[in-house]
């Protein structure tokens, strides 16, 4: 697969002959949370398949779509599904998707994903606004040469998570009254799950919760310059701590129970960050 320059070009270009819209904000919709974007208004629905070089997902839960419209007026691009390293896409092919969002001009990313709760005070079907991330693994989407085009060689991540949007994030949940965790996201690689021992580690190293995805697409919007906010629905407790064996079925169970609550959050969070720029 072409991840280059010309290639995420020739995807923007294809979507702009789509959809006339031009987006503000970008939401990538993890396991079993597509359902948002079925809320969007005058939209229009391009599957990952119609667009050149874009990773299609084989992974149940993921659709695989992009939908393009609006919300309270404002406009939204939504990624319903994503791919992942484990599935044997490459960092660089996994973070090819967010690299469009960037480049259709989008100010704002939102990185949602599915995961495992260490903290001792979280519970199944809680959300949790990240607030950091820790990358243990082992790959980075920037490696290999890098275009100036798109953003520096040794991009900052101090404010991976930008500060701003975490504030909008928290008002937002509070005037809905909805319960909102917070806390450090860690990526693994998967496909297995961690074991109990590999959670201890974790939990001693201060992370909330643990998945297999959207760090890669946070590193690549924050090369871009494009504000990041990221929320996990904690699906199930990490290994050693949940009574029963991990699995996907208990995954998407809870990612189905929390869809309302989730959704109705996205629909009041997004619009209210349209309008904050890009960093400079
Ligand atoms: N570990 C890793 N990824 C996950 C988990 C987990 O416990 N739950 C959902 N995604």
């Amino acid at each position: 697969m072409n991840t280059s320059y010309d290639s995420i070009q020739s995807a923007v270009s294809v979507i702009r002959e789509r959809c006339s819209i031009q987006p503000k904000v970008g939401i990538i919709l993890g396991s079993g949370l597509g359902a948002f974007a079925d809320s969007l208004e005058n939209k229009t629905v391009i599957p990952y398949s119609e667009i050149p070089n874009f990773p299609t997902s084989s992974v149940a839960g993921h659709a695989g779509r992009l939908v393009i419209g609006t919300l309270a007026g404002e406009p939204i691009v939504a990624m319903q599904g994503r791919v992942h390293m484990y599935e044997g896409y490459t960092p660089q092919e996994v973070a090819f998707p967010a690299r469009v969002l960037c480049s259709l001009g989008i100010n704002s990313l939102v990185v949602t994903n599915a995961a495992g709760g260490i903290n001792g005070s979280f519970k199944a079907g809680d959300l949790m606004l990240i607030r950091d991330h820790v990358n243990l693994s082992g790959k980075n989407p920037l490696v290999g040469p890098n275009d100036d085009r798109l953003g520096p060689r040794f991009p900052d991540m101090s404010h991976a998570y930008d500060p701003e949007l975490c504030d909008i994030l928290r008002k937002t949940a509070s005037k809905l009254n909805t319960p909102l965790q917070e806390g450090v996201y860690v990526w693994m690689s998967g496909p297995s799950y961690e074991t109990p021992a590999e959670i201890r580690m974790l939990h001693n190293m201060d992370i909330d919760a643990v998945g297999m995805s959207t760090v890669p697409e946070t590193i690549i919007a924050n090369h871009m310059g494009v504000r990041v906010a990221g929320i996990s629905c904690i699906t199930n407790l990490a290994a050693g701590i949940s009574k029963v064996p991990l699995s996907h079925a208990e995954v998407s169970e809870t990612a189905n129970r929390v869809k309302e609550r989730f959704t109705t959050l996205l629909a009041h969070f997004l619009p209210a960050i349209a309008n904050v720029p890009r960093r400079q």
